[in-house]
């Protein structure tokens, strides 16, 4: 018999320090209005120097765990999509697995930009489909924080830090996934790019002089494939599922830019008011972007068991993804 597979339940965390666009002014060559007209972002939490991307992603997980009811004991797999783990190697989803007392999983992490959380999802609801495992936890955390160059102002001001998790089981014959479309260009990898510190820039003086280790964007070229591949995808992914767009109830994007999700929304012909936006308040936190949207729109009661619901991202890579999910809890 085929296992319907979706979310049982999910948590976040956000570090509790808040830097506000006026933060930002007194460090770089920027203003309030350019933030907002360009991105639609008024703050963003930063992570404590104390804090790395695992307590950030633990945070998330012990929630996301107690909202499902799921003991550690009885993941059978984490997976952690980030991309500033805390070290090159070994995997935080090792850290994580260590920390939470998952002691019977496995434990990877995964690399797929902004797409990770759908990239994560769509691979743990295959193996849960399969019946290879019972439940996996799937994280998207970040600290961008400690990657980005904050001389260059076009690129600062995009950021913040966080994380979300979800626990993956089966659920209700006919909910959970129903449909996935994930996708790659690498002749776009130059557009957003980490160039130093891995093996075709080993670490070295000239490296950390030259900013290699931060965040390098080419802004333009990413917001246009960004536009044009994020209703692209989200449109795939509802065909896949036997889907109009009229059937969708809730558009939850990658909150990176408010033009590039008003865009989507645009394509999908999704009136605002089905579309979850919280990037003003906690800029891009890759990964984590879209966990931390799904929970934010969970506790506000806003996502119904059955509900249809779209996640949609793009990200380093380049990558996109997107998942249909008939809300199951
Ligand atoms: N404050 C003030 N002025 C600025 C700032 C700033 N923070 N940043 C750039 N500018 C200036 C530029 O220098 C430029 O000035 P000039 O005309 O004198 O040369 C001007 O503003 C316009 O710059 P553009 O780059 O053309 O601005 P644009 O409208 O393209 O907006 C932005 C830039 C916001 C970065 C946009 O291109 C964007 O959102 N791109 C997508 C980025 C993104 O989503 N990245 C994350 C990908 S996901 C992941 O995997 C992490």
């Amino acid at each position: 018999m085929t296992r319907s597979v979706g979310i049982l339940g999910m948590g976040c965390y956000v570090p509790e320090k808040v830097v506000t666009n006026f933060d930002l002014e007194k460090i770089v060559d920027t203003n309030d209005q350019w933030i907002q007209e360009r991105t639609g972002i008024k703050e963003r939490h930063i992570a404590a120097p104390e804090e790395a991307t695992s307590d950030l992603a633990y945070n998330a997980a012990v929630k996301a765990l107690a909202a499902a009811n799921v003991k550690p004991e009885d993941i059978d797999l984490v997976i952690v999509g980030t991309a500033t783990s805390d070290h090159n190697w070994p995997s935080t989803a090792c850290i994580l697995q260590d920390r939470l007392g998952c002691t019977k999983a496995a434990a990877f992490d995964l690399t797929a930009g902004c797409s990770g959380f759908v990239y994560n999802l769509a691979v743990a609801s295959q193996m849960v489909k399969t019946g290879l495992y019972n439940h996996v936890l799937i994280v998207g955390a970040e600290t961008l924080s400690r990657i980005i160059n904050w001389k260059d102002r076009n690129t600062c001001v995009l950021f913040g830090d966080g994380a979300g998790a979800a626990v993956i089981g089966v659920v209700e014959d006919g909910y959970g996934v129903l449909g996935i479309d994930l996708g790659s260009d690498g002749s776009g990898m130059k557009f957003l790019v980490q160039p130093s510190g891995g093996s075709r820039e080993p670490a070295s003086h000239e490296t950390v002089d030259k900013a290699g280790h931060t965040i390098h964007m080419s802004g333009q070229d990413v917001f246009k494939f960004a536009v044009k591949v994020m209703g692209k995808t989200a449109l795939q992914a509802i065909e896949n599922a036997g889907m109009q767009p009229e059937d969708i109830d809730w558009l939850i994007p990658h909150q990176a830019n408010m033009r590039i999700i008003t865009a989507a929304a645009k394509r999908l012909k999704m009136p605002m008011e089905k579309v979850w936006v919280n990037v003003d308040k906690y800029a891009n936190t890759s990964a984590a972007s879209i966990p931390i949207a799904m929970c934010e729109a969970i506790e506000a009661g806003a996502l119904k068991k059955g509900d249809n619901i779209v996640l949609d991202g793009f990200g380093a890579g380049l990558t996109w993804a997107a998942i249909v999910l008939k809300w199951a809890i």
